[in-house]
Order: structure tokens, then C-alpha cells, then sequence
């Protein structure tokens, strides 16, 4: 049996930051991961670059059933804290729209620093070792696992979410979490692509591969103004992936697909310019001429010359051009979802230092917890915040 004052279950983004943060502290740290290597999300996350944190990263950016929840730990340790962090280790990285940051060179450099700190503190990582059961014991807890024993003071959930099953997404935290009687909340893939229903996907097949600048309405009125991306399964990009985080099965999402742009003083100024020439015509200088196409074959607009167009037509197609709707058959799942909705309850949890408040000892932190961010590197902020927090208590 091997002793350690902590014992962190995942090395994962928080895990690792929080193994580092309690070694500093002078604590004997070990980290376990059933992975082979350690931080693979982080690897495989921005398209290979990490988007590693959002300038802007503030409690609105969260879902979370206690809105208060995220507050403390994100003001303790901010995005400016980490980006600290990563200028100290001299590594490049650029700004890219709406606050978010990335590497120049790629993931593997945040999991550099993230292993380097922890080589410092002192903190052994033990990979290939996949936790199996946990016990309480009067000393702490007793967690077996494919490798070893491990007898430990304080033990850290840092076990990650559901998604991606293929990088080692397990449910042991919340099997963990419900051992020692704190409520789970219910769990759904976020930041996923929306499938499509049989006609819906017939209709845009040959749109694979298309994006256009939109605004994407929620039906709980969350909007977000970013791009869609047509794919073969359905609909893609960042404004799908950030509304599929306030998508109900059932509901429909209303698209703006002219954000800059109203129809109407369009029409009027071609009415003046070219009124001889087609609806398709002006159609194509604002939207890809693809897409225009399969809406006029599918009549849902009818192309016509612009003097022909009357006033209740403008009024239909100023409704159903700036207020698109367009109802999701489901989700891709977890299979290629970014993040986990829901998990551990964080009524059950200190904000402060992400201890169970019925199990003296215990710790959640990162996405195992209910705390999802938006898009945009708030995922990853709300690992490193959670993760100094709990390493500064544990
Ligand atoms: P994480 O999942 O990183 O780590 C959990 C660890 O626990 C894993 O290493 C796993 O192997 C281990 N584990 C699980 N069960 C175990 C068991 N039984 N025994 C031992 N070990 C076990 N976010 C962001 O902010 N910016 C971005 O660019 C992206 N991009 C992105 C792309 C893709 C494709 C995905 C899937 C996700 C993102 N994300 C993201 C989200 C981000 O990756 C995610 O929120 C964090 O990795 C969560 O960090 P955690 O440390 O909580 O869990």
C-alpha cells in the first residue's frame, strides 16, 4: 500500500493543476490516470492548439444551477493568472476572435508546462493505473486501482466528463460522488453538433462543408453570433455548438442568416439599382449561392424579378430569413461533444475550496461537477480555477 497526503484521480487539465498547486504546498502528491499519457483532452482540444483560456472568462460565461457557484474561484485564479503562467514559461501563443487565446506551436506545450510544474512541486503521475473502487477509512481514503493501493488524506475528483468515451471519459466521479451520498444532476453531451431529421438532411446535403456568419436563438432567448457549418450529419460550428448547451430535445433554434444585414433596405435599394434583375441574384451577394438555390427549389422563397416582389412578400422574407427555424432531430452525443452538462451538484460542494460538504476529505473539481462554460476556452479556465482552488485546500 502506498501512502500519499493527496491522491488527485485524473490527469487531466484540473487535476494536474491542482497535483501542482498542493505540492507547492509541501503535500506528498500522486496523480492517476488510466490513460497512457497524461492531459489527452488538452491535446486534442482547440484543432490541436488548446484554446487554453478567454480574456473575457467572468461567471456569465457558465452553466451552472447556482449561478454563484464559479464566482470565487474564478476570481482567485483568473484567465490573466494562467496566461501568466505560460508567459513565464516562455510559451508563444496568439489572440483569436472574442478573447480567446491558443498556442502558436500547439497543445503539447500547455500539457509541458502543466507536467513541468508538477515536476517541481513533486508530484508523481501514474498513468495506465485506472481507479476501481474507493473506500473511506479513519485516516482518509483507501482507492484501489489496476496498478496499486493508495492510502491518502485528501482525494481529488478530477475524473473529467462523458465525452469522448475512445480518450478514457469514464463515470467514475459521479459513481464516487453518489457513494458518499452527494447528488448528481442529470447529465447531457454540450457543445455538440445537431443531427437532422431525414427531410431536413436530404434537403441540405449538398451543403457539407458551407458556413455563414448567423445569429442562433435558443428558446430560452440565449443568442449567440457566430458561425454555422453545414456537415454531413447535420449542423455544425461554433454558434451550433454554443446553443446545443441551451437545446431541449424538441425545441427549435431560430437562426438569423443575415446578422449585418436587412433584407428589407436591401430590396429597397434594388428596387432603385437593378429591379429587373432576380430575388436569386441578390440572394447570392449575401448568402452562399448553394444554399439559395436549395431554398428556391425547395420553395421555400420564390425567385422572381425584385419590381415583382410585393410588400407582404418582403415582410415574409425578412421573417423567415432573419428568423430561420430549423428543428434538430438530437445530438451527436458524447461521442463528439466538447463537455458534459451537469454532473456533481455543487450545492454538495464548497465554492471555496471544492470540498463535499458531507465528506470531510473529498474534492471535485474541473467538469465532473455541474459547471459547463460557453465555447471559446472557459472550459479550460474553470479547470485551472477549480483546480488551484481545491490544490490550495486539499
Ligand atoms: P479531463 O477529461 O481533461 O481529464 C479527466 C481525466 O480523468 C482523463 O485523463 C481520464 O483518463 C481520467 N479518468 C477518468 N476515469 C478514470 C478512472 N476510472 N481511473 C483513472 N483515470 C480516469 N475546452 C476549452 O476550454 N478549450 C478548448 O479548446 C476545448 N476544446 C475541446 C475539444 C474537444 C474535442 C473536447 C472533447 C473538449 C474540449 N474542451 C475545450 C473541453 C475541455 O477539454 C474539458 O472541459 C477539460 O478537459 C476538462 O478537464 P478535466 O480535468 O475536468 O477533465
Amino acid at each position: 500500500m502506498q501512502q500519499t497526503d493527496v491522491l488527485v484521480i485524473g490527469a487531466g487539465a484540473a487535476g494536474l493543476m491542482c497535483a501542482a498547486t498542493a505540492g507547492y504546498r509541501g503535500k506528498s502528491v500522486t496523480v492517476v490516470d488510466m490513460g497512457k499519457k497524461p492531459g489527452r483532452k488538452i491535446l486534442i482540444s482547440g484543432g490541436g492548439r488548446c484554446n487554453f483560456t478567454n480574456e473575457n472568462a467572468s461567471p456569465d460565461n457558465y452553466l451552472c444551477q447556482n449561478p454563484h457557484f464559479v464566482k470565487s474561484a474564478l476570481s482567485r485564479y483568473s484567465a490573466q493568472d494562467f496566461i501568466e503562467l505560460v508567459e513565464r514559461h516562455g510559451m508563444p501563443y496568439h489572440h483569436k476572435t472574442l478573447g480567446q487565446l491558443f498556442c502558436d506551436n500547439g497543445a503539447q506545450d500547455i500539457v509541458d508546462i502543466l507536467m513541468t510544474e508538477c515536476e517541481w512541486a513533486g508530484v508523481q503521475v501514474k498513468l495506465r493505473n485506472e481507479v476501481l473502487t474507493v473506500e473511506q477509512t479513519s485516516e482518509g481514503y483507501l482507492v484501489r486501482t489496476t496498478d496499486a493501493s493508495y492510502q491518502c488524506t485528501s482525494l481529488v475528483i478530477a475524473s473529467g466528463g462523458l465525452t469522448m468515451p475512445k480518450l478514457g471519459a469514464t463515470p467514475i466521479g459521479y459513481k464516487i460522488a453518489e457513494q458518499f451520498g452527494l447528488n448528481v444532476l442529470p447529465t447531457t453531451a454540450a457543445l455538440v453538433p445537431f443531427t437532422l431529421h431525414d427531410h431536413d438532411k436530404q434537403k441540405f446535403d449538398g451543403l457539407s462543408g458551407i458556413s455563414l456568419p448567423t445569429i442562433v436563438t435558443s428558446e430560452s432567448g440565449v443568442s449567440f453570433k457566430e458561425n454555422i457549418l453545414f456537415t454531413h450529419r447535420g449542423m455544425s460550428g461554433p454558434a451550433i455548438l454554443q446553443i446545443s448547451s441551451f437545446w431541449q430535445a424538441g425545441q427549435p433554434v431560430t437562426i438569423n442568416l443575415l446578422p449585418d444585414t436587412s433584407i428589407e433596405t436591401l430590396i429597397a435599394q434594388w428596387r432603385d439599382q437593378h429591379s429587373q434583375k432576380s430575388l436569386k441574384n441578390m440572394l447570392c451577394t449575401i448568402l452562399p449561392k448553394r444554399f439559395v438555390e436549395i431554398l428556391i427549389q425547395h420553395k421555400d422563397i420564390s425567385d422572381k424579378a425584385i419590381n415583382q416582389i410585393s410588400n407582404a412578400e418582403v415582410s415574409y422574407l425578412s421573417q423567415y430569413l432573419h428568423h430561420w427555424q430549423i428543428k434538430p432531430n438530437g445530438t451527436e452525443g458524447y461521442r463528439t461533444a466538447e463537455v458534459t452538462l451537469g454532473g456533481v451538484d455543487t450545492d454538495e460542494l464548497s465554492s471555496k475550496t471544492f470540498e463535499a460538504k458531507k465528506a470531510k476529505g473529498l474534492f471535485f473539481i474541473g467538469e465532473v461537477i455541474d459547471v459547463t462554460g460557453w465555447l471559446g476556452g472557459y472550459n479550460f479556465q474553470f479547470a485551472w480555477s477549480s483546480g488551484v482552488a481545491c490544490g490550495q485546500a486539499c
